[in-house]
């Protein structure tokens, strides 16, 4: 593990001091090795708020077959993002762009979407309408695949959101108009109403905090519930 997290740092040397000890922070913090297991191979990867592309990057530099369309609305991380790419070597499968904060990919066009701790920025109502636009973007059993932090109730909860707040209300450093964690259930029952069939749920550790990792799926035909499908 530490082994990935070193040299995921290392595609950012020569970036500034911040976003260094940023993306160290976040390799300690983010099951990366999970996520990145359930994104199947050869397949196009739209990753919506991409940030310093920690992500988009692991994910390309693992599946070789992977191509990574990495969108944000913040532009001071993506020329990060891009030298990351270039660093690990995989810049021409990793295709970073700025988007608007209501962009999503075109009607049944993506295969996977990943969006990884974007959607606790999102309150109810604006997330059950990104939902349901990603539902329209997927192609028939498409994959929608989103790690966030899982909101049960306690001290680490009450943490998280302590330092989300401060992250995204005072410093700025995390564009977004709220901070709202959800528990694990409640994330079943608003992928489900979305048309989504879960297909995995899992909860893996990585450095402090509690996480929750769903795969989800556009079923093939809407209103039939086909088998499992592992990650
Ligand atoms: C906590 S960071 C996570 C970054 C990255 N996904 C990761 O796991 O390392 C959240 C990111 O979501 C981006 N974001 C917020 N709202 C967004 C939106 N509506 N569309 C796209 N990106 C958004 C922010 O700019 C920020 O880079």
């Amino acid at each position: 593990m530490l082994r990935g997290i070193g040299r995921a740092v290392g595609w950012y040397r020569g970036e500034g001091w911040r976003t260094q000890l940023h993306v160290a922070v976040r390799a300690l913090t983010c099951p990366v090795d999970e996520i990145v297991a359930a994104v199947p191979d050869g397949s196009r990867v739209v990753e919506v708020g991409c940030g310093h592309g920690l992500l988009a990057v692991s994910i390309a530099v693992a599946r070789p077959g992977v191509h990574v369309r990495a969108v944000d609305v913040d532009s001071r991380k993506l020329g990060a993002a891009r030298r990351a790419a270039r660093r690990a070597g995989v810049e021409e499968r990793v295709q970073v762009e700025e988007v608007g904060p209501r962009w999503q990919p075109p009607e049944h066009t993506a295969e996977v979407v990943l969006v990884g701790d974007v959607l606790y920025l999102l309150d109810d109502r604006e997330l059950r309408r990104w939902l349901r636009g990603v539902h329209r973007a997927l192609v028939p059993e498409g994959r929608l695949v989103v790690k966030e932090l899982d909101a049960a109730p306690g001290r680490r909860t009450q943490l998280a959101t302590a330092q989300e707040r401060w992250a995204v209300e005072r410093l700025g450093i995390t564009v977004g108009a709220t901070v709202r964690f959800r528990a694990a259930h409640r994330w079943r029952e608003l992928l489900e109403s979305a048309g989504f069939e879960v297909h995995g749920m899992s909860q893996p550790r990585a450095g402090w905090h509690r996480h929750v990792l769903f795969v989800a799926r556009r079923p093939a035909v809407e209103g039939l519930h086909a088998g499992s499908w592992s990650a």
